[in-house]
């Protein structure tokens, strides 16, 4: 079963890094599937020689990129991105909206994805939902001071059932790259994500949350019979 995973992200990160040219600005994701999607476009730029430029989306797949060669931008060398790549953890069958965040990084991703001019997503069919919130909580950045404050307005305002903040093994508060907190939100099932959306960044303290709405410009569908391309 891990093997097969494995071998569809591998799939999918191969399907993606042919959308990536020489000199293009390119936005790296996080997580397992971006890692493999990282590999992969590190031995083409090595054997293709490509002169590309990349921002990543967490501290941990900076450290990837550079070991592996990939030279490193900004937003001031790279204002707008020709492509960004990323994973996510639930995608919506028909909207294509998105859950992202499991990892944490959902806050750079989601200034990645929303700088690039194309944002493709990268994941296994098992990801694929009929409803939003159906296989994980949504997480919801937010600033450490006064979180238990947002806490309460999340479940009383917003509906959310539970809104635990992410913990470490040993029990401390987790800690996002931008050393914010993150509160998992469990919700029934999302119904209206654009209206959740607006309400929850409506809460002074929200940094962001996991909502990727109308940003998906493709997303690449590994499972059984090969890779499959999904559009809005
Ligand atoms: C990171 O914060 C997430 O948004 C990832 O993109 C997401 O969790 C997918 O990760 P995997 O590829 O490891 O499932």
């Amino acid at each position: 079963q891990r093997d097969a995973q494995l071998q569809f992200k591998r799939e999918a990160a191969q399907a993606a890094v042919k959308y990536i040219e020489d000199g293009m600005a390119v936005g790296l994701g996080s997580g397992t599937t971006a890692s493999v999607m990282i590999d992969a476009l590190a031995v083409r730029v090595k054997n293709e020689n490509l002169r590309i430029r990349a921002i990543p989306t967490s501290e941990a797949s900076g450290e990837q990129a550079r070991r592996l060669g990939i030279t490193l931008s900004d937003f001031v060398q790279d204002p707008i991105l020709d492509i960004a790549i990323d994973g996510a953890d639930e995608v919506h069958r028909e909207t294509l909206t998105l859950i992202k965040g499991r990892g944490g990084a959902l806050l750079r991703e989601k200034i990645v994805a929303s700088a690039a001019r194309k944002f493709i997503v990268i994941v296994d069919d098992r990801k694929i939902v009929d409803s939003l919130g159906s296989r994980m909580p949504l997480p919801i950045e937010v600033i450490p001071w006064g979180w238990e404050r947002i806490q309460t307005l999340l479940i009383s305002k917003i509906g959310a059932r539970t809104a635990h903040p992410r913990t470490e093994k040993d029990g401390r508060i987790y800690q996002t790259d931008n050393h914010n907190f993150i509160l998992d939100c469990v919700f029934d099932p999302i119904t209206d994500a654009a209206s959740l959306a607006r309400d929850i960044a409506a809460i002074t303290g929200v940094v962001d949350h996991g909502l990727f709405i109308d940003m998906a410009s493709e997303v690449l569908v590994a499972g059984q019979n090969g890779v499959a391309s999904l559009r809005r």
